[in-house]
């Protein structure tokens, strides 16, 4: 899934760095008009679409980094592929706790989209990582996964190296999403640790933007196509803020910028009109995190 095959550095002509749009948590419903909290995730989805395609033409690079659908439903991937083909750009997919892997693939696995698979562009590795584990919230990394993380890293180990995956390895503050985060995150943390070329773990799964360092490794979330939550808080507390996406722009020398961006804030339901009656407070979830999870 090399960007060009006759452009080496896979950037434009004309350009030095590549531009990669990160999207994630999208909930889509096998009903187009379907909605999670009050939130129309289709429609949510088509915005922050139609302003990537608007704001970044250039882009080289989309990931989609897990809970396409909110259902695992086939439909829900159908609606998903009709709003990414229309970008024409090279996407990687991974699955989140949402999802589900056969449908996915039954319905995802067709050019422009590949699922946990890697790519290589503008000098860059870009991977994914599938830590799905089937009717639970966390996230774990499988043998088979964390063995191809490493043949993929020691395949490319002079390459910069940016890792896509849908839980966070890393607390982010929020007591009742770090306990549905990825479970023995020092597996993989012993892979990346002594590997310099790594320069970020990128996650969604939390529905808000987080940004941290450990090592020389960025920690990296972004806020959900839907629904967003409030940093911090012990449990689910909704934030009106708009949905969003992230632009990472990739330089050559291995050093990268990135940037939260978020749609316009006037279409977006109001938060009287988001999660019926109590509109600031989601469903409590219990103490095992296992109730709910986004
Ligand atoms: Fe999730």
């Amino acid at each position: 899934m090399s960007k060009t095959a006759d452009d080496p550095s896979g950037a434009a002509p004309g350009r030095s760095h590549v531009t990669l749009v990160q999207i994630t948590d999208c909930h889509l419903c096998r009903d187009p008009s379907g909605t999670l909290l009050g939130v129309p995730t289709l429609e949510t989805l088509l915005r922050v679409l139609q302003e990537v395609g608007d704001c970044h033409p250039e882009a080289d690079v989309l990931v989609a980094s897990g809970d396409i659908a909110d259902d695992g439903d086939t439909a829900s991937y159908g609606h998903f592929l009709d709003l990414v083909e229309e970008l024409s750009i090279p996407t990687l997919v991974m699955p989140g706790n949402h999802d589900d892997r056969d449908a996915m693939r039954r319905r995802l696995a067709s050019t422009p989209l590949s699922i946990n698979g890697c790519t290589t562009v503008g000098g860059w590795l870009i991977t994914a990582l599938d830590t799905l584990v089937p009717g639970v919230h966390h996230g774990q990394l499988g043998e088979s996964e964390l063995r191809r993380l490493r043949d993929t890293l020691d395949a490319h180990s002079d390459q910069p190296t940016l890792i896509f995956l849908h839980h966070p390895p890393m607390p982010i503050g929020c007591p009742w999403l770090d306990r549905m985060g990825l479970r023995q995150s020092e597996r993989l943390f012993e892979i990346i640790d002594g590997r310099k070329q790594v320069r970020g773990l990128v996650t969604g799964h939390v529905h808000q933007e987080f940004d941290a360092y450990r090592g020389h490794v960025r920690l990296l979330s972004t806020p959900a196509t839907c629904v967003q939550y409030k940093h911090g808080t012990p449990q689910p507390v909704l934030d009106p803020v708009a949905p969003g996406y992230r632009v990472f722009t990739l330089r050559p020398n291995g050093e990268f910028a990135t940037r939260v961006r978020r749609v316009a804030r006037a279409w977006f339901p109001a938060t009287s009109d988001i999660a019926g009656s109590n509109p600031n407070v989601a469903p409590r979830i219990p103490d095992d995190g296992e109730g709910i999870g986004w």
